[in-house]
């Protein structure tokens, strides 16, 4: 999309801002990724690059300066090429269409960066985010010190710009807020397309198999003009719910058993990210029910702990001691070895059944960029021993929530058959995973467009 949209020039403008004095900065966006002989993936930008412009070609690049120009690097308008693999913004038209302040063709980019580092004194980019990328720079910054000798000035220091773009994706702002309520509304809707059809389809009598469901999903996010997937779809019928990254496979969906996608649609470069869990037939068994409703109260503990002000870790921790409390109450973990809820949440008897964590941040990428440390209490580091590994952990200040941060909420509840767990239970895999963005008095769910409510997702499932 090649809209001059006000948020990517004020980005950028924040950006620069934020180099010092005598510094540059270079995004370059993604290559293309070769699936097999001349194949290609379907090209999906770099998420900092498009951040930052608003441009998903691939072959670009966006150079910034510390007085706020920016140069954008582009493929140059090729007839030939633009028959077999489509139109080309070009550099004449790009800053009309950007609102950067330069553009060249991509061809050029080796003869003109050395010129734009010549008398800097800090180059900036994203370490460790593109192959080949510091090689690249390196040979700039060669051509500079030939130059040396002539009067230039090399830089003489290099930093992450990731440390900038991370904290500035953090808190999202409301061009980015609007999309994701937008992509959170096209996924909701598809997760209760793929609930509706598998009660359809088992009431008819058919084979249903986690690939129509599959099918449901992706038909829904393609007709409300999402560009893809924004990660794997997982569809786990049954027993295939206890593998955390199960894959949409040909698995049967069977009567009486439980069905878990987590699956959201990209739109416009934003992720969602939802997980419902659903009886395949539309009524939930009485086990069934009963840890669901389990999952259900600790996803709504943790929801109630996403305010601004609380840790990141707050709705985690919410989260364990409900689910720790309704394992030993529904005979999950032994009482009699693990007298007291401190005691099962001390030596984290919970962790044979919720192994993951209950939340992540979300936004251009699923799992998106930030760090989950608090950046002014960094240094305060304290050491606990692990109750399963024995290892040694360090733990720092978990992030304090801010109005404008995304983050899922998706606790979860996985029982594979043992001894320790009673059998009723056995092979019954549950996840809730909702979108939430921190408000100033607590957060905004952005997916309950598809609901939790058991009996709803009972009432919409019988058709
Ligand atoms: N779908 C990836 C996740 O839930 O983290
Ligand atoms: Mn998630
Ligand atoms: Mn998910």
């Amino acid at each position: 999309m090649h809209t001059a949209n006000p948020p990517y020039a004020a980005r950028r403008a924040r950006v620069a801002a934020l180099l010092g004095a005598n510094a540059v900065a270079i995004v370059p966006t993604a290559p293309q990724q070769p699936r097999n002989r001349d194949s290609d993936h379907p090209y999906r930008h770099d998420s900092y690059f498009y951040y930052l412009t608003g441009f998903s070609e691939p072959n670009a690049w966006l150079v910034l300066t510390a007085d706020g120009r920016s140069t954008l690097f582009c493929q140059p308008k090729d007839l030939e090429r633009e028959i077999w693999d489509g139109i080309r913004l070009g550099p004449d038209a790009a800053p009309a269409a950007l609102g950067v302040d330069e553009a060249y063709s991509v061809a050029e980019l080796d003869s003109r960066l050395p010129r734009l580092l010549e008398n800097t004194r800090t180059v900036w980019y994203p370490f460790a985010t593109h192959a080949g990328l510091e090689s690249r720079i390196d040979g700039w910054l060669q051509k500079v010190r030939a130059r040396v000798r002539h009067g230039a000035l090399a830089p003489d220091a290099q930093r992450d710009l990731c440390a900038i773009l991370d904290e500035m994706r953090l808190i999202k702002d409301a061009h980015e807020l609007d999309i994701m309520r937008r992509a959170a509304r096209i996924s909701a809707g598809a997760h209760v397309r793929a609930m509706q059809r598998s009660a359809a389809m088992l009431r008819a009598g058919q084979d249903v198999r986690e690939f129509h469901l599959e099918a449901e999903l992706l038909h829904e996010f393609r007709q409300h003009g999402s560009q893809a997937p924004a990660y794997g779809s997982i569809v786990a019928a049954g027993a295939n719910a206890c593998v955390l990254h199960y894959r949409a496979d040909a698995a049967p969906i069977r009567d009486g058993e439980l069905v878990l996608i987590d699956a959201g649609c990209e739109l416009d470069g934003y992720a969602s990210d939802i997980t419902r869990t659903f009886p395949a037939n539309g009524r939930f068994t009485g086990p069934q029910r009963a840890l669901y409703e389990l999952v259900l109260a600790s996803q709504q503990a943790a929801i109630d702990a996403t305010r601004p002000g609380a840790r990141f870790t707050d709705p985690h921790d919410a989260t364990v001691k409900v689910l720790t409390q309704g394992m030993l109450d529904l005979g999950l973990i032994d009482k009699n070895q693990h007298g007291t809820l401190q005691d099962a949440i001390a030596s984290r008897a919970y962790f044979a059944y919720y192994m993951h964590r209950t939340g992540h941040w979300l936004g251009m990428d699923v799992h998106d960029c930030g760090s989950y440390v608090e950046p002014g209490e960094i240094g305060q580091v304290s050491e606990r021993r692990d109750p399963l590994s024995g290892e040694i952990i360090k733990d720092r200040p978990s992030r304090i929530l801010r109005p404008g941060m995304a983050l899922t909420i998706e606790p979860g509840l996985y029982v594979r058959p043992s001894d320790k767990a009673p059998k009723e239970f056995w092979n019954i895999g549950i996840r809730i995973e909702d979108d939430a963005i921190v408000t100033d008095t607590g957060c905004e769910l952005i997916t309950r467009d598809a609901p939790v409510d058991p009996d709803a997702i009972e009432a919409l499932m019988r058709g």
